[in-house]
């Protein structure tokens, strides 16, 4: 495997597939409320897609020794961290969900995720959601030609830890384009200026999973795929696929929907 520089066409699909992904995550907004079914969730995401034209990534997708993901999307309830799969368990008033949308258009990978909070949360669950994408944006203001990889990880880091959040290191974010995940992986902890130099082309995604309480995670083991923290902490994540231009990062994965960038991130 070997990093893949996309050149005007593919960033032109890349676009693509990534606003289709976010717009996947609009359609669903206005429904994550408390009674709704993961599993209803996911309905409505493979209605979207079928409107758009786009299919999912996620559906069938087995990496070797998985069994075939299940459904359209990922739902990962409080302490799950990812890789949730949508069951016919209602949200409740409370609940952190993260809904992770992967689409394919003209053979080409979006991948984005976003918190939701239920009802009204705790200040500890909002405070998590929050500092969270601030946690994902500190990565993205890193990305730059002539950055390293080990930048993005470090701030990212740093950014959590300061506040008392642990960054789970077990999953990371990872290089796409025509596959779903091709290298480079993309970690979010690590030290300034190690690994690989960003160039002009590469699109990955950054995908922070920041844990409440410890670092620690499992798999559930019930099903193959759902992986959840070993202390019953709650987990939070949020992605955006980017890419590396000329003289600095565009995020292919914003739509109508998308949450402004936090007050740090200057254009
Ligand atoms: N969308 C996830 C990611 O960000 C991967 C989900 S794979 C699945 O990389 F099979 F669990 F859906
Ligand atoms: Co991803
Ligand atoms: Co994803």
């Amino acid at each position: 495997m070997s990093i893949t520089y996309k050149d005007a066409e593919g960033v032109q699909g890349m676009r693509t597939a990534g606003r289709l992904a976010s717009e996947v995550l609009d359609y669903l907004t206005p429904h994550i409320k408390p009674g709704i079914t993961t599993r209803e969730i996911d309905r409505l995401a493979a209605e979207c897609m079928k409107k758009q034209g786009s299919v999912s990534a996620t559906l069938g997708y087995q990496p070797s020794g998985y069994p075939p993901y299940p459904a359209s999307l990922c739902t990962s309830v409080n302490h799950v961290v990812c890789h949730g799969i949508p069951n016919d368990k209602p949200l409740k008033k409370g609940d952190i969900v993260n809904v992770d949308v992967t689409v394919i258009k003209d053979g080409w990978f979006g991948d984005t995720s976003r918190m939701f909070m239920v009802g009204e949360v705790s200040i500890a669950a909002k405070r998590l959601c929050q500092l969270t994408y601030d946690a994902m944006w500190h990565g993205i203001v890193q990305v730059k030609p002539g950055m390293h990889l080990g930048d993005i990880g470090a701030s990212i880091q740093k950014f959590a830890e300061s506040n008392g959040f642990s960054v789970v290191r077990e999953f990371c974010g990872h290089g796409i384009g025509r596959t779903f995940h091709e290298d480079p992986q993309v970690l979010h902890y690590g030290k300034p200026g190690t690994l690989e130099e960003l160039k002009p082309g590469m699109t990955f995604t950054i995908e922070p999973m920041i844990n409440a309480g410890r670092k620690e995670v499992k798999e559930l083991g019930s099903d193959g795929w759902t992986i959840v923290t070993k202390d019953h902490s709650l987990s939070a994540q949020w992605e955006h696929t980017v890419l590396v231009t000329e003289t600095g990062y565009e995020v292919m994965t914003l739509s109508a929907g998308s949450p402004p960038p936090p007050p740090f991130v200057n254009a």
